[in-house]
């Protein structure tokens, strides 16, 4: 195991970013960088030995700032949609920015994966970053200081590793918004490719807002239903009216995770490389997003990313479960620590 450590061009201030290397001895490297904490690369051999990276990104650090779609960036300090930016905490109103539909998403112009993190700490197989989110600085409560450590083991396991905690009541609800493409990133689209998800609930949306309407609705005898493993396109574009609001797959999937424990909670597969992805997690939801925004544009190596080029498996507490009766709430009070893992670990049939 080892990390390297190399120049990723500067900060709009002039500071120096880094990208590190992690390197097990499967062949399989990891790529992040101190912009946005973002996964840059996921590199492993298929199974005819060609060298795979299957993750959407960037060359360099003008187009992670540039990077709408988020491609493997920790969003925080609250992921996903809060109906009208508006929340309550201890009685008080909160008023984010609107960057959605009427909605704050993914905590807006100011998000973490738009800021340098401190790199904390490097050892053989991890990076730790770190990030310190002032009071207000993006219209939530406290001094918000947050961590993810991400570590590559000898299993193939890539495992996220967040931490955080705040001087006042606060929301925390932080994800990686990595889309994985188990053909490679600059291979066209995923709709070949398989997934299974723990997950007999999904969380229906009003309208094309996104936004859960607060029901917990079945997803058996729906296109919604990936409790048997199924190609992800395969109903993707039926004539399913929640489908329709998100052009696709866009939603938020009620996992069997218990609290506490780290648990899986999907499978993906590409029978043309023979990668599979197993993804694990403590958190109750994933937002299973199969790219349906993505715009054309270029990404690593001149690779053209276009619509469906990527999936996401997004862990995270509900989408604007802070406003939802019935829905754990990503609360974060003052002193209490904050702790959570997503793993993603990767194998070859
Ligand atoms: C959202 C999508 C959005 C994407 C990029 C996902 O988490 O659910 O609707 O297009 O992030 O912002």
């Amino acid at each position: 195991m080892t990390v390297t450590r190399r120049g990723f061009g500067k900060t709009r201030e002039g500071c120096d970013l880094a990208l590190y290397t992690i390197k097990n001895d499967n062949d399989m490297s990891v790529c992040l960088t101190d912009l946005g904490a973002a996964i840059v690369s996921i590199m492993l051999p298929d199974r005819n030995g060609t060298m795979r990276d299957v993750v959407l990104g960037y060359d360099d650090a003008e187009g992670y700032y540039s990077n709408i779609c988020y491609f493997g960036a920790v969003v925080g300090r609250s992921c996903n949609r809060i109906d009208g930016g508006k929340f309550h905490i201890n009685g008080k109103e909160y008023q984010l920015a609107l960057n959605g539909d009427g909605c704050n998403l993914h905590s807006g112009p100011d998000g973490f994966e738009q800021r340098q993190w401190q790199t904390e700490k490097v050892t053989d197989n991890s990076v730790c970053f770190h990030i310190a989110d002032r009071d207000g600085q993006q219209g939530y409560p406290g001094n918000f200081e947050a961590s993810i450590t991400y570590t590559l083991t000898s299993e193939n396991e890539l495992i996220l590793h967040y931490e955080g905690n705040c001087d006042r009541d606060t929301i925390a609800n932080m994800t990686n918004h990595v889309y994985f493409n188990l053909e490679g990133h600059d291979s066209g689209d995923i709709l070949q490719q398989e997934l299974m998800l723990t997950a007999d609930y999904y969380t229906p949306v009003w309208d094309s807002r996104s936004i859960p309407a607060g029901e917990i609705a079945a997803v058996k005898g729906t296109p919604m239903d990936f409790a048997k493993t199924k190609r992800i396109g395969l109903e993707i574009d039926a004539d399913f009216e929640q489908l329709k609001f998100a052009g696709g797959y866009d939603h938020n999937f009620v996992i069997k995770t218990d609290k506490g424990k780290v648990e899986k909670f999907a499978e993906a597969y590409s029978p043309k490389t023979g990668i599979r992805l197993k993804a694990y997690t403590d958190l109750p939801g994933v937002q299973f997003y199969a790219g349906n925004f993505i715009t054309p544009q270029t990404g690593k190596g001149g690779a053209v990313y276009a619509k469906r080029q990527g999936f996401c498996l997004e862990t995270q507490y509900y989408p604007n479960s802070i406003n939802q009766e019935g829905f754990a709430k990503p609360l974060l009070k003052a002193g209490e620590k904050y702790e959570t893992v997503t793993c993603y670990k990767f194998s070859v049939e």
